[in-house]
């Protein structure tokens, strides 16, 4: 039978970044897409990125663009009760955040990977993981395939077959779903606001964000059987203006939508991340609530230290890194989705709740109020440093 070093499985950031990282030392990798290449890159994501996140897409060969095309931003703005408070992430936490959408991640990821990828590979299938022995089967355009391979890693994200292949004796979820989604519009207008503002208000949650300086990302919390036809474009900029201190609604301009969805919010992590020679990592392995902006970051610190661990694994260095990856990495997971579930129940509506947004105004003031807050949430956002 044919065999590879690395087999993964699934094309979104996690899947490209790593097989680039890996492939650059020289090891054999395939990479197994369901979907084509127009859709994934299709997908309208956030674009946040940490800057050690930056880092290591420029150590996987595609820096240039990001470093060209990218906003960085030095704060950032938290909006209630008709106040801003900036949170000036330099000074408090040393490092700043960098503006570039996932989409363009996906093309120049989709770019450099070239035929490592498989694309519209169905019916994707994993055994004997857990007796040293993986196989991956798969069906495409030019027939049925099995491949050996050392390591097979589920990069396939929440919905993936990886993380559904493991006996359920050997896995533990933990999950919280939010009861709001988020309504997001993407617009060819300039930002309201040269930083991101994250909005705390009687009506709901709402975030202005961006992509250029000619195109916005903006979004509004809204209830979770809303359609998508039940927000014409006039009703969202009402509502986002509505939800913004005034000085800051007055210069919003406002435009025709190119993109509008909704999406639910939830926590989820899975307990571990290695099963014998299968290894998770990204959204099949974990999923925040965007308010933090953690989703891909958290995605790449996972292949940051897949990347460590395979290569010293595969080049027979002495180690225990692959062994170690699990709890490493869910270490950073489990900071990443107290922060993200704090961030997100300190600006949402919990339905008809008024203690908790007394409470709500009282936290944020005391944010305002206290550097040693604001450090607190500044060295969270701009990413917990690797120990
Ligand atoms: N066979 C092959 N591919 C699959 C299968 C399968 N059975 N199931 C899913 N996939 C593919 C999906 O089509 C998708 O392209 O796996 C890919 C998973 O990509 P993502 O969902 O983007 O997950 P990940 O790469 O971990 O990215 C991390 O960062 O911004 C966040 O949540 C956001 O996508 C994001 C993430
Ligand atoms: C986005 O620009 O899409 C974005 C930014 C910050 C977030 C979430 C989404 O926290």
């Amino acid at each position: 039978m044919a065999s590879t070093q690395v087999l993964i499985i699934g094309a979104g950031p996690s899947g490209l970044l790593l097989s680039l990282l890996l492939r650059r030392e020289g090891f054999d990798v395939v990479v197994l897409e369901r979907q084509t290449r127009e859709y994934v890159e299709s997908r309208i994501r956030a674009g946040l990125l940490e800057w050690d996140t930056v880092k290591l897409f420029e150590e996987a060969g595609v820096g240039a663009r990001l470093r060209r095309e990218g906003l960085e931003h030095d704060g950032v703005e938290l909006a209630f009760d008709d106040r801003v408070l900036r949170i000036d992430l330099q000074s408090l936490a040393g490092r700043s955040m960098m503006v570039y959408g996932q989409t363009e991640i996906q093309k120049d990821l989709g770019d450099a990977a070239g035929d490592t990828v498989v694309w519209e590979a169905k019916d994707v299938a994993v055994s004997g993981f857990l007796e040293g022995k993986p196989q991956v089967s798969w069906n495409d355009a030019r027939g049925a395939h099995r491949l050996e391979a050392r390591y097979v890693i589920g990069c396939d994200g929440f919905h993936g077959i990886a993380r559904a292949s493991v006996p359920a004796d050997r896995i533990r979820l933990y999950e919280r779903v939010y009861p709001f989604g988020w309504l997001g519009l993407l617009s060819d207008t300039p930002p309201v606001n040269p930083e991101l503002i994250y909005a705390n208000h009687e009506r709901g949650f709402a975030l202005c964000s961006m992509r250029s300086a000619t195109r916005s990302r903006y979004y509004v919390q809204c209830p979770l059987e809303d359609r998508v036809e039940d927000w014409p474009d006039s009703r969202f900029w009402d509502e986002l203006r509505s939800r913004l201190p005034p000085a800051v609604a007055q210069r919003m301009v406002t435009g025709e939508s190119i993109e509008k969805s909704i999406a639910p919010l939830r926590s989820f992590v899975a307990e571990p991340m290695r099963f014998g020679s299968l290894l998770l990592a990204g959204d099949a392995a974990h999923i925040v609530p965007p308010t933090g902006a953690k989703g891909l970051n958290l995605a790449a610190s996972d292949v940051r230290l897949l990347h460590e661990a395979l290569t010293a694994e595969l080049k027979g260095q002495s180690g225990k890194l692959l062994e170690e990856y699990s709890t490493r990495a869910l270490a950073r997971v489990w900071k990443a989705t107290r922060f993200s579930w704090w961030f997100t129940t300190l600006m949402h509506r919990f339905g008809d709740d008024p203690f908790g947004y007394r409470l709500q105004q009282s936290e944020l003031d005391y944010l305002a109020g206290s550097e040693a807050a604001q450090r607190s949430f500044a060295e969270n956002y701009v990413g917990l440093p690797f120990r």
